[in-house]
């Protein structure tokens, strides 16, 4: 990364690709299943790699391609891969780093899937998983100081948003050697950059601010080239890749992400402090406000902004929600975040819908909760439709 670049000429010009065939200035959409070759000899190069090409779209596909690219630019890692969804990638980077005895750290409030994948599926397979308090460093730091192979992170945390310190963590698992991870989905790579962290991978939901539209599903994991050529060669085998369609999508979302999420951030502080001073509010979630316990931590590791998500409680539990959520005109009801319109619903039914009541009252998750995604609506207008919201309750 160029210091001296802004975030949107990187989102329009890092990972450009010309087409070299048709000089096409969008990569265009490689609607193949399979390339043909007019001899064996060249094939066989590209099928083992020795040549540059590609063979079959579920290992590689020119669009697609053109999407990592453009993302490991934005991450300023070596090498990205695709996936077909957020949790497709999650699953990839565990299953293809992980083997049977070995330990891996994570936070309770990682994804709820996540935080599922770690608790039900991994142990299945005798990875030993310890699931920290997310707030309690000491005890993060005491269970990687006991030796693990890979440390999971999430910064801000889904749906409370709390905040970890990245840097001081990453730092104590590479002491014990090993693999670091961050779902970087909240926070996008226009405020923060793991891999400058100490990550040695980073993953999106692109389904989230990457694509940013509601309109597609999919996932990438971006890092050290020679843990996303093991993740890649998993996905090779087990067939979860990104269709040309949807890479194609992406490609167009990426060249506005940083307009998007500047707008998305003012919008998510506005709401946040407008919030903090309506007496139907019991606290408001997001690490932009001073009040976050971890504040200090944010401003260090974002630079670029708090990020577009944040909750808040209400008075009156789930009642109050169901009441209070139809109320907002410029908002959907629905389980997505990080799009350009506006998106409520609580972590019922949102973040934590795979968990019981019971996991989800464990986790410190009040059933009052609200998880608001700000869109890129007008700040006041947003702000307007929640008081005219609040005061009718
Ligand atoms: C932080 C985070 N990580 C991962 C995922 C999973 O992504 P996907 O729904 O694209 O599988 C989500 C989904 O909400 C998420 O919020």
């Amino acid at each position: 990364m160029h210091p001296k670049e802004g975030p949107s000429t990187r989102c329009v010009h890092y990972g450009r690709a010309v087409d070299p065939i048709t000089h096409a200035m969008n990569t265009p959409i490689y609607e193949n299943a399979a390339f043909a070759y007019e001899e064996l000899g060249t094939w066989k190069e590209v099928a083992l790699g020795r040549m540059a090409g590609d063979i079959y779209s579920r290992n590689s596909n020119p669009t697609v391609r053109a999407f990592n690219e453009k993302m490991a630019a934005l991450e300023g890692a070596e090498a990205a891969t695709d996936f077909s969804t957020g949790m497709a990638a999650i699953n990839s980077t565990l299953f293809a780093l992980l083997n049977p005895g070995q330990r891996a750290v994570t936070i309770k409030d990682a994804y709820g899937a996540t935080y599922l994948h770690f608790k039900e599926i991994l142990p299945r397979f005798g990875v030993h998983c310890e699931i920290c308090e997310t707030d309690d460093e000491e005890a993060i730091l005491a269970a990687v100081g006991r030796g693990c192979e890979l440390l999971y992170l999430e910064s801000p945390t889904n749906p409370l948003l709390r905040v970890v310190d990245l840097e001081k963590l990453f730092a104590a698992a590479h002491r014990v050697g090993a693999v670091t991870v961050t779902d970087n989905t909240f926070a996008t790579p226009i405020n923060q950059h793991p891999l400058a962290l100490g990550s040695d991978l980073v993953i999106h939901s692109a389904t989230k601010f990457i694509g940013g539209h509601n309109d597609l599903t999919a996932g990438v994991v971006c890092g050290k080239a020679g843990l996303v050529k093991k993740i890649y060669r998993y996905r090779e085998l087990t067939g979860p890749s990104l269709d040309p369609h949807r890479a194609s999508l992406l490609l167009r979302s990426l060249k506005t992400l940083a307009i998007r999420v500047e707008r998305q951030n003012k919008n998510a502080l506005a709401v946040a402090r407008f919030l903090q001073s309506n007496p139907k509010v019991l606290r408001v979630y997001y690490p932009g406000l001073e009040t976050h316990t971890r504040h200090a931590v944010a401003k260090k590791q974002m630079p670029g902004g708090y990020g577009g998500v944040l909750s808040f409680e209400v008075e009156g539990g789930l009642e109050a929600v169901a009441a209070i959520l139809p109320r907002l005109r410029y908002a959907y009801l629905a389980a997505n975040l990080g799009q350009v319109d506006t998106v409520v619903g609580p972590p019922s039914t949102t973040s934590h819908v795979e968990c019981t009541e019971e996991e989800r009252r464990a986790a410190g998750i009040p059933e009052g909760l609200i998880r608001y995604s700000a869109g890129i609506e007008d700040t006041e207008d947003l702000v307007d439709d929640l008081n005219q919201a609040l005061s009718a309750h």
